[in-house]
């Protein structure tokens, strides 16, 4: 008696423990969330040291560090260049007067002067007062280091690096060697370039615009639209009006008001003359001859729409990395794309390195499709705010409204891939609304595995309907098929989640009180599974499906698995029937969660307790009737909502 006594004691003081924890954790996530928006506050209130006022500099400037990218020692020694234009209260830009380059190579050869940064003077008074190069040269670093800082907070990219480098350079050829041989047609579809932005970077805008330039044939270029979606930075006013009226071919049009990437490219398509229209981002880089392939692909089927494909350069370093081929884009249960490698698509054809690849999704970097085509499917979705979901709501659109889509590979265009600051990219509720309007426009009664997934967009949705009836109305007026069609016919690849009820949904365990959590990496290896604080958020959500799998993560790809004792997850075998060592019993009377292999318990074990030389919290042990080892499945939507 004593004994069952003390035991209900000691059962009591864990839970109170564990209470005490969980608000313990509230406290520190409420001190968080107030830190944050304590610090946007301020960054909205005071961006940094105060700006000078706006003063027109005489001849001899007090403020000029011309950098050559080719050679940045060369030129700190030399003559200081004449100041072109200084216009609005952040930016100069200067010719680079550097002897031996042709006229060719210097046009357009401008780096970015930040006038309001003291540091900069800093350099100036040095080199005024006699210091060696070197010395320059290592005070000049020790400034980057705190620019490129400043810069990666501003636009999510080095734009230091960035300006650094030409603004024509050339990226390596990568294309497989068989698309040098392609042969297209003589007459291509002139194109319409579309280039959204909103306070980009000065250097990553114009290079990209340099770069379609420099690259896309004369004759299929109709023109480069800049479309200005409400910058507030100040280089991208006069300054870039002024740059702008001396290139050849390129328009811009200023919104006044903020429209996001859908509304955006809306307005640059209303000004488009071009038959095929290219949207681009703002920070992209094109491979020789991408243009062609994708002119010839929309020629010969004006349903298709087409991407090339998407190199990688680095936010940080700006070095240029080739993705390997072939790939397509695809979307999961949570909405969100990604590109994905795919090798079974190569084994099928020795040929495929030029064949275009079918692909279920395309990313928002690169498209381009016919100009009638795309006002005949509806446009971007006008509802949709900002950015976000765009791509995957085109997506599913094209292919369920009668046209296709997909990946080019003789066609190659790098795109900067931001570094995304934890709060700042993208406005989380902004893109929950954004997937809601898909979710109930195009997904028919799938839309609850996406609910599921994430719990913040149901709970917006229980309490605001979004005004679909427009799109609903475009969807039965073009007769589009349903999702049920889009999954088994375009992306019969995505697993589809039964979730059962009571089968499915956050694993809690009673004994920890937390909740079995995955590692969010991708690749093809097994990885350790972990117990962790439950989120609420539908990312923990898992699904005991007729198959005994225990499918994690928003595509429902990964298998919970064993090795030895260590509970892993695994890649999803493509093939029915599983392989057992992924087969799962659920008790429900005990809760136990029994590894049908081995016959052993799932049992979380506490961060102090973990056996030595293992990772994780999750072990298979014999099984028991401890609170460590019983399992619910927490349905955090209910079965019959949204
Ligand atoms: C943050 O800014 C908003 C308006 O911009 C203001 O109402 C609020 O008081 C500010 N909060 C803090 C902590 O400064
Ligand atoms: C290039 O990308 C691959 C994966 O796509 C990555 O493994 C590799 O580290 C990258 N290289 C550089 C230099 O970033
Ligand atoms: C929804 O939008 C349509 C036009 O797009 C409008 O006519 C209708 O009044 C709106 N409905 C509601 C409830 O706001």
């Amino acid at each position: 008696m004593m004994r069952l006594w003390i035991r209900a004691a000691a059962v009591r003081r864990r839970v109170i423990c564990f209470w005490l924890l969980l608000l313990g954790f509230a406290l520190i996530t409420l001190a968080l969330i107030d830190h944050f928006s304590q610090d946007r506050n301020h960054s909205h209130q005071n961006p940094g040291p105060p700006r000078r006022p706006l003063q027109r500099i005489p001849s001899a400037p007090d403020l000029d560090v011309i950098v050559d990218p080719w050679d940045p020692a060369l030129e700190l020694g030399g003559d200081v260049a004449p100041l072109e234009s200084l216009q609005e209260d952040q930016l100069l830009y200067v010719p680079s007067t550097q002897g031996t380059k042709s006229l060719q190579q210097r046009k357009g050869n401008y780096k970015v002067i930040l006038p309001s940064v003291s540091k900069e003077t800093t350099v100036h008074a040095s080199r005024t007062h006699g210091a060696t190069e070197t010395e320059v040269g290592q005070r000049l670093k020790e400034t980057d280091k705190d620019l490129e800082l400043s810069a990666v907070q501003k636009y999510g990219l080095n734009e230091v690096m960035s300006g650094r480098i030409s603004l024509h350079r050339r990226l390596p050829d990568t294309r497989h060697p068989e698309c040098l041989g392609e042969q297209y047609s003589e007459s291509l579809p002139p194109a319409s370039v579309i280039i959204c932005f909103h306070d980009e970077a000065w250097s990553t805008l114009l290079r990209t615009v340099h770069s379609v330039l420099d690259t896309a044939p004369k004759q299929y270029l109709q023109e480069v639209l800049l479309v200005d979606d409400l910058s507030s930075h100040g280089h991208l006013k006069s300054v870039l009006s002024e740059y702008v009226s001396h290139l050849d071919g390129v328009r811009l049009i200023r919104s006044t008001k903020r429209l996001g990437v859908g509304g955006c490219r809306s307005l640059g398509v209303s000004r488009a003359a071009g038959e095929v229209l290219v949207f681009m981002d703002s920070h992209c880089e094109c491979q020789k001859g991408w243009l062609e392939p994708l002119l010839e692909r929309v020629a010969q089927d004006r349903t298709k729409v087409v991407s090339p494909i998407m190199d990688v350069i680095d936010w940080q370093t700006f070095k240029y990395n080739a993705t390997q081929w072939p790939v397509r884009g695809v979307f999961d249960w949570r909405l969100d794309f990604h590109w994905e490698l795919d090798p079974q698509l190569q084994h099928k054809d020795a040929d495929s390195a030029v064949q275009p690849v079918t692909s279920p999704a395309l990313g928002g970097g690169v498209v381009a499709m016919d100009k009638h085509f795309y006002h005949s499917v509806g446009g971007y979705d006008p509802g949709m705010l900002l950015w976000g979901g765009e791509q995957v709501e085109l997506s599913i659109r094209v292919w369920s409204c009668g046209g296709s889509m997909e990946v080019v590979p003789c066609s190659r265009v790098a795109h900067v891939d931001h570094h995304h600051l934890p709060y700042s990219f993208p406005d989380q509720e902004v893109l929950q609304r954004n997937k809601i309007r898909i979710a109930d426009i195009w997904m028919d009664a799938y839309r609850k595995i996406f609910y599921r997934r994430d719990t913040l967009a149901h709970f917006i949705r229980q309490s605001e309907s979004p005004n679909i009836t427009e799109r609903l109305r475009l969807k039965r007026s073009l007769g589009c098929r349903n999702f049920h069609w889009y999954l088994t016919t375009v992306y019969p690849q995505l697993y589809i989640p039964q979730d059962r009820p009571a089968l499915s949904g956050e694993l809690y365990n009673v004994g920890t009180g937390s909740c079995v959590d995955f590692p969010r990496v991708q690749g093809l290896q097994s990885r350790v599974m972990n117990v962790a604080p439950c989120s609420g958020t539908g990312s923990q959500h898992c699904d005991l499906n007729s198959d005994s799998e225990v499918r994690f993560g928003p595509n429902g790809a990964l298998c919970l698995d064993a090795e030895g004792k260590q509970v892993v997850v695994s890649p999803c075998p493509k093939q029915r029937p599983t392989s057992s060592r992924l087969q799962w019993k659920f008790i429900k009377l005990s809760g136990q969660l029994v590894h049908q292999l081995s016959q052993l318990c799932l049992e979380a074990v506490k961060d102090g307790e973990i056996p030595q030389g293992s990772t994780g919290g999750l072990f298979l042990r014999p099984c028991t009737h401890q609170p460590r080892q019983q399992w619910h499945f927490e349905q955090l939507v209910a079965p019959k909502g949204a």
